[in-house]
Parts: C-alpha cells; structure tokens; sequence
C-alpha cells in the first residue's frame, strides 16, 4: 500500500485529479469508479478545470459511481446522480452513456443490483477506482458487517452513517434508511484504487485501516490486501500515523 501525505485538502485534491488525468491519457478508455462525499469535491473540481483547459477528454471514459440512496430518483436533489451532475458530470464531456449510477428508484431492488453488477462485469473490470472513508470504515456504503459482501447489494445504513449525512438533508428523518452499493469483491477487482481522506475526524479511521485488523467489521481494513492501493491524505488524516512513514 502506498501512502501519499499532501500538505492540505488542495493538495490532495489536486494529487487525485492528477492520478486520473493521468490515467484517462494513458488508457482514453479507462473505467473508473466513483466515489461522492465531500471528500471528492475538491478532486472534482479540479478535473473540472482540467478539462477546461484542454488537459484532459473524457470523450471515451466509462464511471460507475459506487451507490446511490434507495428511494431518491435522479432527479432528487439529495441523490449521487445529482451531485454528479452538480460536481463534475455536468461540466466535462463524458457520453451520458458511458455514466452508470444505480437506480435507487428501481422497482424490483434485487433486479437493479444484478443489473448493476452484470453491466460492470461487461465494461470491467474498473481501472481506477476512487474511494472515501466513512467514520466507521465504510467503502462506497458497504457498512461493517459479519461478511464482506462482494457484489452490488441493498445496504441498510447505520444511524452514524445516516447522522454524518444529515448535512445534506432536512432532517434525519428525511434521510434515506438503505442504500445500493457497489461490493466489495467489486472493489477490490479494479486494477487501481485510490482511497482519499483530510481532516482530523478522519484521523482515526486511517490508523485502523492501516494497522487494524482485517475484518468485515471494519470494511475499508480489505484494502491491505489490494495489490495496487495508494491512500492520498492530508497532514490531519495521516495525524495518527506518521510514526509508520
Ligand atoms: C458517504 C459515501 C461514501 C463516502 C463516505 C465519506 O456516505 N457513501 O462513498 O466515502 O460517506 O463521506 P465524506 O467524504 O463526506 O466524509
């Protein structure tokens, strides 16, 4: 596992849209995985203006974001399909067919979980795969469990995780109770994976995904044994182990 310590939350941002600049000018028609959060703004951003300044097409590129909230339609809003309009989708030219986001507002749940993993199965497997951190090692919104689930499934989230995501809503009430998310066999099938975290509050998460056990308890700890994973971490996140650098 590599680690990269930026010196703040630019930085990081910067280093990340770099990685998949990069890697869409090697490979035109890379797959990649994506995550939402406020993490990833700022990567957004930045590849945002990547590609207005002419450094990067996206013209042949395929995404996968990683989940969705079930019960929030594309035009909600509070859904990922939403904020990946308002956060980069929106402002670069990759074919909106090429954009794969799962239905959270598909009738039959089961059905659009196999859809899901039967297109990523076609167009995979991903080449690059960003992540973000949740406070108790969720991936996408795989939240810890007795088993890691390997395939897109229906995930009922946690109240922490409902809580950390009130931001965005009215009320807690008003957030989402399950979610469809990517798996982790999924996951850890992309060729690259590039995990994200900044601030302090994320501290913590870092040191146990890096020294703790692994186990399904703590999803994010699967990664140690991914064969091409680089953490990019502000100086905050990385608070608890500088020791190991
Ligand atoms: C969300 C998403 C994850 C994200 C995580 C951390 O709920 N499902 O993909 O990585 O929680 O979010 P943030 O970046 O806002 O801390």
């Amino acid at each position: 596992m590599n680690i990269l310590v930026m010196k703040d939350y630019t930085e990081m941002s910067r280093q990340a849209a770099l990685f998949i600049a990069a890697s869409v000018t090697l490979k035109p028609d890379t797959v990649i995985g994506l995550p939402t959060g406020k993490t990833p703004v700022g990567m957004y951003n930045e590849l945002v203006m990547l590609y207005k300044n002419g450094f990067v097409d996206f013209g042949r590129v395929t995404a996968f974001n990683l989940d969705e909230y079930v019960g929030l339609g594309r035009e909600d809003p509070h859904s990922f399909y939403s904020y990946m309009q308002r956060h980069l989708f929106g402002y670069i030219n990759i074919p909106p067919k090429n954009i794969h986001i799962p239905n959270g507002k598909a009738k039959d749940l089961k059905a659009e979980c196999l859809r899901y993993e039967e297109i990523i199965r076609q167009k995979g497997p991903i080449d690059l795969m960003i992540l973000g951190i949740g406070h108790n090692g969720h991936i996408g919104f795989n939240e810890p469990s007795s088993e890691f689930i390997p395939e897109t499934h229906i995930e009922n989230l946690t109240e922490r995780t409902r809580k950390a995501n009130a931001r965005y809503f009215g009320s807690l009430q008003d957030i989402p109770r399950k979610a469809i998310t990517m798996g982790l066999g999924t996951i850890m099938l992309s060729k690259k994976i590039i995990l994200l975290a900044y601030g302090r509050d994320k501290a913590d998460v870092i040191l146990r995904t890096i020294k703790g056990n692994i186990t399904p308890r703590f999803p994010a700890s699967i990664l140690r044994v991914h064969r091409d994973c680089t953490f990019i971490l502000d100086q905050e996140a990385a608070g608890k182990i500088r020791d190991m650098l």
